[in-house]
């Protein structure tokens, strides 16, 4: 018999707040606890107490690491939020390059915070390959990080399901993937752009591996987040960022109430944050 009442219920749920940021209000309790006991089976643990203490006293957090692997929402696609991307390509990239230029300096520094498996920045790697005129002339960083280590194991790996590829341009299709059966397996000149590490968002040590972004892309992240988890990443994304760096979040978030340290800038495709 499962012992998980509502005590139980809000030990878990501010552990994993207090460590992720993700909180859970009281309408996902069904969805956590579902997830939660799924952990609980494999320990032989039938008692939210009893597995909140076994988070607790294991200094290694490897338990804690595989509960955030079923607990996260990972869902992505490539090429998501075209409006965006389009904004991205035809008015941000165009301006940072300009002036990047006439400043002399060749560096491009890209950040996808929250990547789940990839798709996010190696979209951005295929953009960049196809829109940057002289491309060996830059040196480009592209990151991606993610608290998932199951994502960003299959990051690493590239292969992925149809489904990815749903938003995907045929010609993008044609160029950067080969079919291998029911899978597609993304090309070495799009993945070597791309380096991966498993980070967390609410770590400063992990964001202090990030100096002078010139663009991070947090989309669908902080929409698992309370104001004040979001409050504290936004803080460090703007201590990572370069001046003039750009902030592209989610179609469905804003800093709204949140933060107002960026300046919102309205482009022809898309609402975008800036640092001045
Ligand atoms: C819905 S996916 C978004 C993926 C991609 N950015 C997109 O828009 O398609 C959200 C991702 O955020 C990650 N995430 C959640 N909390 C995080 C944290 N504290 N640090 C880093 N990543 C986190 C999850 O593991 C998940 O892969």
């Amino acid at each position: 018999m499962w012992l998980q009442d509502q005590h139980a219920f809000e030990l878990l749920r501010d552990f994993i707040w207090e460590k992720s940021g993700l909180y859970f209000e009281s309408t996902k309790r069904q969805y956590f606890w579902r997830r939660v006991q799924n952990r609980m089976r494999l320990l032989d643990c039938f008692d939210g107490k009893e597995y909140y203490r076994i988070l607790r006293s294991d200094t290694s957090e490897t338990e804690l690491r595989e509960l955030l692997n079923v607990l996260t929402t990972t869902e992505t696609y490539f090429f998501r939020n075209e409006p965006q991307l389009r904004a991205f390509q035809e008015e941000i990239l165009p301006e940072m390059l300009r002036r990047k230029r006439a400043q002399g300096d060749c560096y491009l520094r890209f950040w996808s915070a929250g990547c789940s498996s990839g798709e996010e920045p190696y979209t951005l790697g295929m953009i960049l390959r196809e829109h940057l005129p002289q491309i060996e002339q830059w040196n480009i960083t592209v990151v991606g990080t993610d608290i998932n280590t199951r994502m960003v194991q299959k990051a690493q790996e590239g292969v992925y399901h149809v489904r990815s590829l749903r938003e995907t341009p045929d010609r993008y299709r044609a160029k950067y993937f080969t079919v291998e059966g029911d899978q597609y397996r993304l090309h070495d000149v799009i993945k070597k752009m791309v380096t991966f590490r498993v980070g967390n968002l609410m770590h400063a040590e992990d964001a202090s591996l990030m100096h002078n972004v010139d663009c991070i892309f947090c989309r669908n992240v902080l929409i698992y987040f309370n104001v004040e988890s979001c409050q504290k990443v936004i803080t460090m994304f703007y201590e990572t960022m370069a001046t003039q760096g750009y902030l592209l979040l989610g179609h469905s978030e804003s800093l709204y109430r949140i933060s107002a340290i960026f300046k919102l800038m309205k482009l022809k495709h898309s609402l975008v944050y800036y640092k001045e």
